[in-house]
């Protein structure tokens, strides 16, 4: 539907014409998901809460389906207007607006990249540890709205465990806080946790105030080689029962190890017969203080099968490990037509996730590389498209991510522990949620946006 000339005047009173896009916009209609595109009609460059409030309220008197947008790296469709209409850049919206050194806190605006701002609180000597694999190029904002984790989460929680408060636009055009900025509250619903994950179809994030922790001193990586999948899996459960808290556990089967590798243009740094790694981050005061650590956890890693641990302490050791992790996703996205699985279970049931996984690609005949956040029971399960035709990979592919979850619905998990639900994921919400659960939270979303303009089409059906 075209939008109405009356609309487009509008706009234009409440943002200067460089802040209005109306061609080019097909960078607009895709994120990191799969191959999706959607385009929308216009695109706007608020520069502050007030002007995005008075845009919601033109949607919403016009009836014009909003999508807020950030840095595009979302992973289940967040950002896709898959309905058309306006797209909300947060492009503009890039200050960090006040450190508080004093109190740990930050004031930030939601288009902050996420790693310049953990490099601009290093400056202070503090920390921010959410950190998505994309930290270079994601904001906080996406981070808040799809309740992003990351290898830091492990020991020190997600996005949703760093936000204090809220500056939300609604679709009434009401500009409002959601809390305060306290790190305990007990003062009625807790509306900032709300917005936390609600992947941007309740309001639009225009400030956050973000709760920071001194930053750790030192830490090192250990790289853990296991000749079976399940024996690496298993570890995770054996390093916390011996009251070890590594600040990450992550897990690469071979595949994504050779798949990153190859990407990035290096040899592959393991030998052959690993079948998978844990990558296993200490940190604390200082390397004295972390050394006996990793000698622990290294009597432990063995007892359970681990092959010969190689000890990284040194910057450039440390980020080859790191970037080789880090790009896995980019790497098999690069390599074949691929559907990403965000699966989390309770750690302990992680090995049987893991055979449970590799028996439905077999059945299938479908070649999966697994890889994540082993130490939260998180495993990013990549389902390969490679050689097989459209139409079967049609036919199969939602069949499949089906059994998938229902086996991780009976391991005690869920469908998404760090991704969201967003467009990709909403035709399995009913695997894992009763009809009453998505009732109540259909109910949420119309005391917000009663006309469902605000990221229509997203986390349910209908
Ligand atoms: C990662 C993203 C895909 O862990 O969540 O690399
Ligand atoms: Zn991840």
């Amino acid at each position: 539907m075209a939008l109405k000339q009356s609309f487009l005047d509008e706009i234009h009173t409440v943002l200067p014409s460089d802040a209005v896009r109306r061609t080019n916009l097909e960078a607009y209609g895709r994120d990191e998901t799969d191959d999706f595109y959607f385009e929308p009609q216009i695109v706007v460059y608020p520069r502050s809460g007030e002007e995005t409030a008075r845009i919601l309220a033109l949607c919403n008197s016009h009836q014009v389906p909003v999508t807020c947008r950030g840095g595009g790296t979302g992973l289940s469709g967040g950002a896709l207007p898959v309905r058309g209409g306006l797209v909300l850049s947060t492009d503009r919206l890039n200050r960090i607006l006040h450190i508080d050194t004093a109190n740990l806190q930050v004031t930030v605006e939601p288009g902050v990249i996420t790693q310049v701002l953990q490099e601009a609180v290093a400056e202070h000597g503090l920390y921010y540890p959410p950190d998505p694999s994309s930290r270079g190029t994601c904001t906080l904002g996406g981070n808040l709205a799809e309740s992003a984790g990351g290898p830091h989460a492990f020991k020190y929680g997600t996005t949703k465990d760093y936000v204090l408060n809220l500056q939300v636009a609604l679709m009434d055009g009401s500009l409002i806080w959601t809390g305060a900025n306290v790190t305990k509250y007990a003062t009625g619903y807790h509306l900032t946790q709300l917005m936390v994950g609600s992947e941007g179809t309740l309001g639009v994030i225009t400030q956050a105030v973000l709760k920071l922790i001194p930053a750790p001193g030192a830490n090192l990586l250990l790289s853990v080689p296991f000749n079976d999948l399940e024996s690496a899996c298993r570890s995770v459960s054996a390093i916390q029962l011996a009251g070890l808290k590594p600040s990450a556990v992550e897990f690469m089967e071979k595949e994504a190890l050779e798949l990153s590798a190859s990407f990035l243009g290096m040899a592959m740094p393991f030998p052959s017969e690993v079948v998978a790694e844990l990558l296993i981050e200490l940190d604390g005061d200082s390397l004295d203080q972390l050394y006996p650590q990793a000698e622990r956890l290294s009597e432990i890693l063995e007892k359970e099968g681990a092959g010969e641990i190689r000890l990284a302490d040194q910057a450039d050791a440390k980020e080859m490990l790191w970037r080789l992790r880090r790009q896995i996703g980019h790497a098999v996205r690069a390599y074949s037509v691929y559907k990403e699985e965000d699966t989390v279970v309770p750690m302990a049931a992680l090995p049987t996730l893991m055979v449970k996984v590799k028996a439905l690609c077999a059945d299938y005949g479908v070649r999966s590389v697994c890889y994540g956040h082993a130490g939260d029971g998180n495993i990013h399960v990549n389902l390969l498209k490679e050689q097989h035709s459209d139409k079967y990979w049609k036919e199969i592919l939602p069949q499949m991510i089906r059994e998938l979850f229902e086996e991780v619905r009976r391991l005690g998990g869920t469908l998404s522990g760090e991704h969201g639900i967003g467009w990709s994921q909403k035709g399995y919400v009913d695997v894992v949620m009763d009809p009453v659960q998505i009732q109540l939270m259909k109910g949420i979303k119309t005391v917000f946006d009663p006309q469902g303009l605000l990221n229509p089409g997203k986390i349910w059906e209908g």
